[in-house]
Parts: C-alpha cells; structure tokens; sequence
C-alpha cells in the first residue's frame, strides 16, 4: 500500500459518531443528493457518508461506495449490514489512479481523498467520464494535509478534466469546491 493512502486502523480516529458533531452528511450533501438517485462515495473509507447517503437516496436508490482497500470496504460491509442498506450500498475495490466504473451516476463525493492519490488528473478525468449532465462532484481535503496552494492546484487539475467550479461549500476542518460537468 503506497505510504499516503490512510491505513484503515487511522479512519477509526475520524470516522466515529463524535464526527457528527461538525460534519453532518444531511447539511452538507441534502443540496445534492436526492431519493432514487445513484450516487459514488469515493474513497468511502469505512463508509460515514456512505451509510448517510444511502438513507437519503432511499429504497429506489444506490451507493457505489469505492475504496482502494479491501480492509476498508469489509468494515463498511459490516456497518451497511447493521444499518440494513446491503441491499443499497455496492461495495467496489478500485486500483489507484482509475476508478473502474462505467455506470453514470447523479451525485459523485471525494471526501478527504484525492491528496492520496499519486495521479489526481487520471482519478478526476474517470469522476467526469461517469458523471451525468445534471450531476454534481463534491470534493474536499483537510486542511491540516492539504495547504491552500495545493488545493488549488488540484482544482486546476479538475478543470482541466472537464469539471467547471461551481461553488465552495463551507466544511468544517476542510477546502472544499463542488463541481459540474
Ligand atoms: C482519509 S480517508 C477518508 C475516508 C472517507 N471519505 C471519510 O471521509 O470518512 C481516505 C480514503 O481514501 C482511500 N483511498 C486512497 N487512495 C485511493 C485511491 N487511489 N482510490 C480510491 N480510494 C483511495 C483510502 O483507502 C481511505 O479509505
């Protein structure tokens, strides 16, 4: 596993119910996501938005959550199974700069990711290729990772992709830009 990626044993210090307290899921994304929608959480992690939004897209609805690591994706198989959305959330292990999907979706997050991938430009071409027309991409980093001039940068990288900027949600702890095709 390449030395940025977020080994699973770290996630538990950020994904844990005292996480609610200044990231609400509902707040952040219900501008977004919609009943019925299909929606790709990627680099779900152990999956606090994955379960979020597979309440909010509802019975009709689907959540490809994608993670590099296996690890990750079994604990979020865990969690959806006691939450009762097996049925809601696709579970889908990628390889590093692809994501390796084709379906088109209606709502596409990259929370906390994309520092950690070493081709951010291959990761966001493969976002635009699978976003519909009236989708949105929703991205942010940390801030303690990821300095102003490099987010930047990668916004730079995400136009170049295809992607036009269309706002900068306030998130907490976070630099965050929300994009169309
Ligand atoms: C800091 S965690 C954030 C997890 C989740 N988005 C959250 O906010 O709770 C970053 C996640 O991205 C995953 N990741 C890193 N590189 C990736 C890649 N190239 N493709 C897909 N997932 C990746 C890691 O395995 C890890 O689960």
């Amino acid at each position: 596993m390449d030395e940025h990626v977020c080994p699973w044993w770290l996630a538990y210090t950020f994904d844990n119910r005292l996480r609610s307290l200044f990231h609400n899921p509902e707040e952040l994304l219900g501008e977004y996501v919609k009943p019925g929608d299909t929606v790709v959480d990627i680099g779900a992690g152990m999956g606090f938005f994955s379960i979020a939004m597979a309440r909010m897209v509802g019975e009709a609805g689907t959540v490809i959550a994608v993670d590099i690591q296996s690890k990750m994706l079994s604990v979020l198989q865990e969690r959806a199974r006691r939450n009762g959305f097996e049925q809601r959330i696709r579970l889908h292990q990628c390889r590093e700069n692809s994501l390796g999907l084709t379906e088109p979706v209606d709502f596409a997050l990259a929370f906390w990711m994309v520092h950690e991938v070493p081709d951010p430009g291959n990761l966001l071409r493969s976002v635009y290729a699978i976003l519909k027309p009236s989708a949105f991409f929703f991205y942010t980093e940390p801030r303690i990772h990821v300095s102003r001039s490099r987010f930047e940068h990668i916004v730079g990288i995400a136009q170049s992709a295809g992607l036009k900027p269309v706002t900068r949600p306030p998130v907490s702890l976070s630099r965050a830009m929300v994009f169309k095709p």
